[in-house]
């Protein structure tokens, strides 16, 4: 079956709207639908000590708005129309990025939101061997580092360009991480665009390059939930994943090394399931790497995961190159933030589906390589599109 929905499914690269595009520099916000995409800026001032925090919004022409700040290049919010057209949040976050700078939410560590890196995912005891060098890093998670460790890239202010096109509306964020920075190797260039299109579609692409020898693994956070109007949590979503393995793990959340087969097991997305059907059979909840059946090449991408919410018809699908996603449901929310609306993020309130490399590559010689060398670039797409059915 998962074969069958790989090759139905197999989509090109969406292009790239290079025409007709300038860089705006007008700030001008309305939330009527407009006839052509916008951009806009709004500042919030210096939040985190030096550098300005800003917040942008992504709006196209139907209406479909994505907010991202330049803090953690934090996806904030993205507002969709259901089935019956009406708009609607469908991920968590604050309105407030304030609210991502308390004691409470960096204790916590939701990451909603936010591009995990230089390492999103665990690295077993926060130490991996490169080219005969030993490096350690924090350990943020039990005994291991997760998500690029104390102050990883969730938590920079990245520099910002706004670029708006006919057909497109985009944001170019930057961050230079320097050589030693919470542990890793070499100088990082790193960049993201997010670009929201007509398609109601969120494209985003990481790049990449080093001046030494280097591990990079980025993703973004992002907490869905398609019907926040209507349900309590996202169990009634139904869940397909194009993978026929999944990355077993230990009870620390590394890898044991085997990919076993999901045939016979909970894990098995390969047809549509609602994620509270087995859910208690997992123990803790969903939050494993699921190993994509096709990797993507030559920027093809493919559809790895697609999510439908019974309640509001809102349709999610997943297309990336990477060659895997870690499914988590949320399972560590306990109901301590409220969000868009005053909702209480309770357990299982939203699930994320972040695309990447394995957990603890660095360790797993197994493993595709999550290596970066110096005079190549580290490039890699995921788009996340909106749609409905009745
Ligand atoms: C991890 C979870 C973790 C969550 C928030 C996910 O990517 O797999 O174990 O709790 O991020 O940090």
């Amino acid at each position: 079956m998962a074969a069958v929905l790989a090759s139905a499914l197999m989509l090109p690269a969406c292009r790239q709207n290079t025409g007709s595009e300038t860089q705006e520099t007008a700030d001008t916000t309305t939330n009527q639908p407009t006839a052509t995409m916008k951009v806009t800026r709004e500042s919030l001032g210096t939040l985190t000590g030096n550098a300005e925090v800003e917040m942008y919004t992504l709006r196209n022409t139907s209406g479909a708005t994505v907010k991202i700040t330049n803090y953690g290049a934090i996806v904030t919010s993205i507002q969709m129309p259901d089935k019956n057209g009406n708009f609607g949040e469908v991920v968590l976050g604050f309105g407030n990025v304030k609210d991502y700078l308390t004691n409470d939410y960096l204790s916590s560590g939701p990451y909603f939101g936010a591009v995990v890196g230089r390492y999103g995912n665990r690295i077993a005891k926060g130490r991996f061997s490169l080219e005969g060098q030993q490096y350690t890093l924090a350990t943020n998670n039990g005994p291991n580092h997760l998500h690029g460790g104390l102050k990883g890239f969730d938590k920079k202010v990245w520099q910002a360009q706004k670029i708006q096109g006919d057909t497109t509306a985009k944001l170019h964020l930057m961050y230079r991480s320097p050589d030693g920075e919470e542990g890793y190797p070499g100088t990082l260039q790193t960049s993201i665009t997010y670009t929201l299109t007509d398609n109601n579609e969120l494209r985003i692409e990481y790049q990449a390059t080093t001046d030494k020898p280097t591990i990079v693994n980025l993703t973004n956070h992002s907490y869905f939930n398609l019907a926040q109007d209507s349900a309590a949590n996202v169990l009634d979503h139904q869940v397909t994943i194009n993978a026929g393995r999944y990355v077993a793990v230990d009870k620390t959340l590394i890898p044991t090394g085997q990919l076993p087969s999901v045939k016979g097991t909970p894990m098995d997305f390969t047809t549509p399931h609602a994620i509270g059907e087995r859910i208690g059979k997992v123990e803790g909840g969903y939050d494993h790497t699921w190993v994509f059946d096709r990797t993507g090449s030559d920027g093809d991408l493919f559809l790895g995961a697609r999510v439908v919410a019974p309640a509001s018809g809102r349709v999610m699908e997943v297309l990336t190159d990477q060659p895997g996603v870690q499914f988590y449901t949320g399972n560590f929310l306990n109901g301590t933030f409220r969000g868009h609306g005053g909702r209480t993020y309770v357990k299982n309130y939203g699930f994320c589906l972040e695309t990447q490399h394995f957990p603890d590559s660095p360790n797993q010689p197994g493993f595709p390589s999550v290596v970066l060398r110096p005079g190549t670039s580290y490039q890699t797409t995921t788009v996340y599109r909106f749609s409905v059915q009745q």
